[in-house]
């Protein structure tokens, strides 16, 4: 294949609108956004943050914020959701996902969190949206979660996403399986 028949790595940045019409960019993060991270993970409630990493967690280390913001789609990707036209970035949410090494065939492990104060607005829905769409461009045929069997908007949300569930790694905990493979956006 030719350089010029190359498929870009991503088809991100991707313009879209929440549920309030706000305009919004989906976009991949990159090393420039370390810092957002930082204070976006400090200003989540404890409750979204246990949500997320299914226990207490006090900040976000080094190598995740590495592996946050260093992409390889084929590997793994995170896509940041932030409101357009303002002139600073002002974040929305954050969506990732990361290969299972070896698997076959091939899965990947997801995650979303937004913003408390834009809960509801249609983020995770947009990120989630996109990361099925960038996962499946990436040969990707599931991406799969855990979530906790009470987090009725995560469950809400995936509601959109034709899932799967088994049992989690405990006895409240959920693993939800996405399929790719007929994936439409
Ligand atoms: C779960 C989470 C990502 C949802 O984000 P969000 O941007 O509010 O989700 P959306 O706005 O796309 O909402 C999608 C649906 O959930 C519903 N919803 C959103 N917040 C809700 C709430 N607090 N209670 C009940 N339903 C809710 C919306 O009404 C919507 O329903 P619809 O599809 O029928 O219209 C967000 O609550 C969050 O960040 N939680 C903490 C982290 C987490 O739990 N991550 C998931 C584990 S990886």
């Amino acid at each position: 294949m030719g350089a010029k028949d190359k498929k870009p790595a991503t088809l991100l940045p991707v313009r879209a609108r929440l549920l309030d019409g706000s305009p919004v960019i989906l976009r991949a993060l990159s090393s420039k956004d370390r810092e957002d991270l930082v204070t976006g993970f400090k200003e989540l409630s404890p409750h979204s943050a246990y949500m997320r990493f299914l226990g207490y967690k006090a900040n976000l280390s080094d190598s995740e914020l590495d592996h946050l913001t260093h992409q390889d789609p084929a590997e793994h990707l995170s896509i940041g959701i932030e409101f357009a036209g303002s002139g600073e970035h002002q974040g929305i949410g954050v969506a990732r996902y990361h290969l299972d090494e070896g698997s076959d065939p091939v899965t990947a492990e997801f995650g979303v969190v937004v913003a408390d104060r834009y809960h509801g607005l249609g983020g995770a829905t947009l990120l989630l949206k996109h990361l099925c769409r960038e996962a499946r461009r990436n040969g990707i045929c599931c991406l799969r979660g855990e979530v906790l069997e009470t987090n009725l908007p995560m469950l809400k949300v995936l509601e959109n996403f034709n899932p799967r569930f088994e049992p989690g790694s405990d006895e409240d905990t959920l693993v939800a399986f996405i399929p790719l493979e007929n994936y439409q956006d």
